[in-house]
């Protein structure tokens, strides 16, 4: 628990930087990172810039697979997760391209999309550490309410609360939130090697209590973590007001 988002970030952004500094990773045995969306990593994603700019800190060998994406939202829409990450993080820091991974939301066959981007995390030996936040309603990436605990990527409808709390991005315009999204599932984000998930705000309080003090459950997917044998939740103090 820390006081309040900055220091959520920088906890989660230098734990990070040590993580991928232990690893040392090279172009042949890379850092493999899982990364969110959302207003909660952002400060996360500062302090990370800034320990590329300080020198203490290099992507160059780190290659990332985003959570999640809306489907049939143009890649160049301004609240594309695709577009989100480059403006948020990618831009500023020396990842190539390349190595950047996202499901394509736009993709004509959007199983066989989910199918390739299991394997391809999985021809790079899984993912190292997968940082992920979390919805009000208590979903990993977009594992709305009632996802099997076992899901791998695949499509999701989203939850109506989900529209709701997302509306924000659109103008307040529930009409224009996408009704649908790829998104990694329960499974695949258990099988990363650690998981560290960043929750700040009293909106996820709630979830948060649901999540860590009763038992696993499908309905707050988050729950599935008490079973990973390295999972850290980093939160801010509004975020703890349900425990
Ligand atoms: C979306 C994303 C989630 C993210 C959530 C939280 O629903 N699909 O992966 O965790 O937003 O967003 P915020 O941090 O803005 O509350």
């Amino acid at each position: 628990i820390r006081e309040d988002p900055t220091e959520v970030g920088s906890y989660i952004a230098n734990y990070i930087c040590r993580r991928i500094n232990d690893f040392k990773p090279t172009p042949e045995k890379p850092f493999v990172l899982g990364l969110p969306t959302g207003s909660s990593p952002i400060p996360t994603y500062k302090h990370l810039i800034q320990l590329v700019k300080d020198g203490k800190l290099s992507f160059k060998n780190v290659v990332t697979f985003n959570m999640d994406e809306y489907v049939n939202l143009p890649r160049d829409h301004s609240e594309s997760y695709h577009t989100f990450m480059f403006r948020e993080f990618f831009s500023h820091i020396d990842i190539s391209p390349s190595n950047v991974n996202i499901l394509d939301g736009n993709a004509i066959d959007l199983i066989a999309e989910c199918k390739a981007y299991e394997a391809k995390i999985k021809s790079y030996g899984g993912i190292e550490l997968f940082l992920g936040g979390i919805g009000e309603d208590g979903h990993i990436a977009f594992n709305e309410p009632g996802s099997s605990l076992v899901s791998r990527t695949r499509i999701k409808t989203l939850a109506y609360d989900t529209i709701l709390a997302n509306a924000r991005f659109f103008n307040n315009d529930i009409s224009a939130v996408p009704r649908m999204a790829l998104t990694v599932g329960v499974g695949t984000v258990l099988d990363s090697r650690e998981v560290v998930v960043v929750v700040s705000g009293q909106r996820k309080a709630l979830a948060l209590s649901k999540a860590i003090e009763e038992g696993v459950n499908h309905l707050w997917t988050l729950s599935a973590l008490q079973q990973h044998p390295w999972a850290l939740i980093v939160c801010d103090e509004d975020a703890t007001a349900e425990l």
